[in-house]
């Protein structure tokens, strides 16, 4: 994302994390994103989905006005920040030829911002931002990162988000293997720069790999 001539305060770039195993292959890959955009001169901040406390969604039809759910949970953090991000780098193991339980948790709960803008003629985010997805797993099986990415991409689209940048990496089982894969972590990291840096902005989402 591009800063306007006007704008003094720096980038602010979100990771979302869904794996629950911090030093893993999805929190290292999210990290050397999130150090990528730092050292472009982004902020960046990290949301692990698996340490928050909140409920998955209730199906309640109500959101409150500013298109956010009722729910009193860690999702009013989680709102505020996809909101006040300027890009969003979302990282998930495959779990069972999906997102994780914990990522998947965390996007239903944005179903009140679908509601206020499709029920209720509301737009509940006043810009759009970019999105990247990294996405690890054991096995290599295409429609694993396929399902996972459909996911993330009705959640791009439900919070203006542009998915612009995606990594799979599969073949990762054991914690932390991604460190052996040097050029993961390299490609992790560009992506972080490329989305502080505005590179992302209007490009079509990257093969997988
Ligand atoms: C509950 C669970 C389900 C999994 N399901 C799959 C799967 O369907 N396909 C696959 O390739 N790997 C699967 N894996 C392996 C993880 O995707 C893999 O170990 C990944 O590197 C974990 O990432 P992390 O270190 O970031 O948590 C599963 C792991 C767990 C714990």
């Amino acid at each position: 994302m591009t800063r306007s001539p006007e704008r003094r305060e720096p980038i602010f770039i979100l990771g979302i994390s869904g794996s629950p195993r911090a030093g893993g292959n999805t929190d290292l890959l999210l990290e050397e994103a999130l150090r990528g955009a730092r050292a472009a001169g982004a902020r960046a901040e990290k949301i692990v989905a698996n340490a928050l406390r909140i409920a998955p969604c209730q199906e309640c039809d109500r959101t409150r006005s500013d298109g956010t759910c009722r729910i009193r949970d860690d999702m009013r953090e989680v709102y505020a920040k996809v909101a006040a991000a300027d890009a969003i780098v979302v990282a998930t193991p495959v779990f069972f030829g999906s997102v994780s339980a914990q990522l998947k948790i965390l996007v239903d709960r944005f179903q009140c911002a679908w509601i206020a803008r499709h029920r209720r003629g509301r737009e509940p985010y006043d810009r759009e931002r970019a999105c990247a997805f990294i996405c690890v797993a054991a096995s290599e099986r295409r429609d694993f990162f396929e399902n996972a990415r459909a996911v993330v991409r009705h959640f791009c689209a439900t919070v203006r988000a542009r998915c612009v940048e995606e990594l799979f990496c599969g073949g990762l089982e054991a914690k932390g293997a991604v460190r052996g894969r040097p050029e993961a972590l390299r490609r992790a990291r560009e992506i972080g720069r490329r989305l502080a840096g505005g590179a992302s902005r209007g490009r079509p989402a990257a093969p997988a790999t």
